[in-house]
């Protein structure tokens, strides 16, 4: 009975129900790094892919599970005193694993990214820890045992997960038919381009075509006709920018690739798509904090970003409205769950930050 009430009250503190959640925010409280499912992995490199590229090479504990490729991670940092989570594509091969003990995230610096810049330069901001905490390997995005021949189509820093399958492919000798399209906004922006050129070349069923906006155009139905002309034998696989994504995917179905033959996959949360009576903008307020900030729903956020990009760090986990980490207590103001697509009163309540969007003028008490 004892024990029923303890886990209802602590049910009721931290909106989760799981044993591992009544711990680990006081945990946190101590390191910010930790997390009851989490694995120790220590940054062994940081190596620069191109300006505003470098991946970050790691050695994953010994409990750590292994991965597939194409699989991505959480990695939990703690950057002055807070707790950051990011989500990144694990970009070598688990062959490679198997054999160094490695794996490698490739990332792109944001420009006015709050983490990305920084992980660039990791060690130099912890010279005496070195270690990071890193998620099992999530996502069913993944190098398919079926021999049907693939087309994969990446955009920009989206490459990673198809490096790390290529990378599989080359280290198994695997004679899988596969053309991969890559498009990138500049010639200067090709990550991994030789590896990814000799990689076709010694397989020789895979093909590597590199399309540049500033030379060959967007994303076009017209190139993936003249590039892939059987596509609609292939399955296709798509990683890039959401709109990118959601293009791809009309042209191939409008191609004749059935959408069961369509894979892609959102890292965090889905693109949030409002309807079209939404507000244009809205005032949030951040009661506790003081602050208050105009959005603009012409570009939708969930008022966690809102909340972030203001220069505050609520508490989050998933980022997509699983974990109940970013509960928050909304004083007044109408909300979107854009999960359940359902609206909030205009009352106080509680909500998920990081699958709201604020419809009207919000205060939270952050
Ligand atoms: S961060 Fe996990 S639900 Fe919002």
């Amino acid at each position: 009975m004892t024990i029923v009430l303890a886990r209802k009250w602590a049910q009721s503190l931290t909106k989760i129900d799981s044993l591992q959640a009544y711990f680990d925010p006081f945990l946190q409280l101590a390191w910010p790094m930790w997390r009851a499912d989490g694995f120790r992995a220590e940054v062994v490199a940081v190596r620069a892919e191109l300006t505003d590229a470098y991946s970050l090479v790691l050695k994953p504990s010994k409990r750590w599970p292994g991965f597939k490729a194409g699989q991505h991670i959480e990695i939990i940092v703690e950057k002055n005193g807070s707790r950051v989570n990011r989500f990144f594509s694990i970009s070598s091969s688990p062959a490679y694993y198997a054999k160094t003990g490695l794996i490698e995230l490739s990332i792109k610096a944001q420009q006015k990214g709050r983490v990305t810049p920084w992980l660039a330069n990791y060690k130099n901001h912890n010279s005496f820890n070195n270690f990071i905490s890193i998620s099992a390997a999530l996502g069913s995005f993944t190098l398919s045992a079926s021999a049907q021949p693939q087309l994969w189509i990446a955009g920009g820093s989206g490459i990673t997960p198809f490096r790390s399958m290529l990378q599989q492919l080359k280290l198994t000798s695997s004679k899988k038919d596969v053309h991969l399209l890559y498009y990138v906004q500049a010639e200067d922006q090709v990550l991994f381009q030789n590896e990814l050129l000799e990689s076709a070349k010694s397989l020789g069923s895979v093909t590597v075509t590199i399309l540049n906006d500033q030379q060959h155009g967007y994303l076009s139905r017209k190139h993936l006709q003249s590039n892939c002309e059987d596509i609609q034998d292939r399955q296709v696989y798509i990683c890039g920018p959401k709109p990118m994504i959601a293009l791809a995917r009309s042209y191939v179905r409008e191609l004749g690739v059935d959408d069961s033959q369509v894979y892609f996959e959102y890292f965090g949360a889905a693109p949030i798509d409002l309807p079209r009576d939404f507000a244009s903008s809205s005032l949030v307020t951040f009661q506790r904090s003081a602050l208050m900030t105009e959005v603009n729903n012409e570009e939708p956020k969930s008022l966690l970003e809102v909340a972030e990009e203001s220069g505050l760090s609520p508490i989050s986990g998933c980022r997509m409205g699983v974990c109940h980490q970013c509960v928050c207590q909304k004083t007044s103001g109408k909300v979107l769950n854009t999960l359940t697509g359902v609206y909030s009163d205009t009352g106080s309540g509680e909500i998920q930050l990081c699958i709201s969007v604020a419809c009207d003028d919000v205060v939270l008490e952050l």
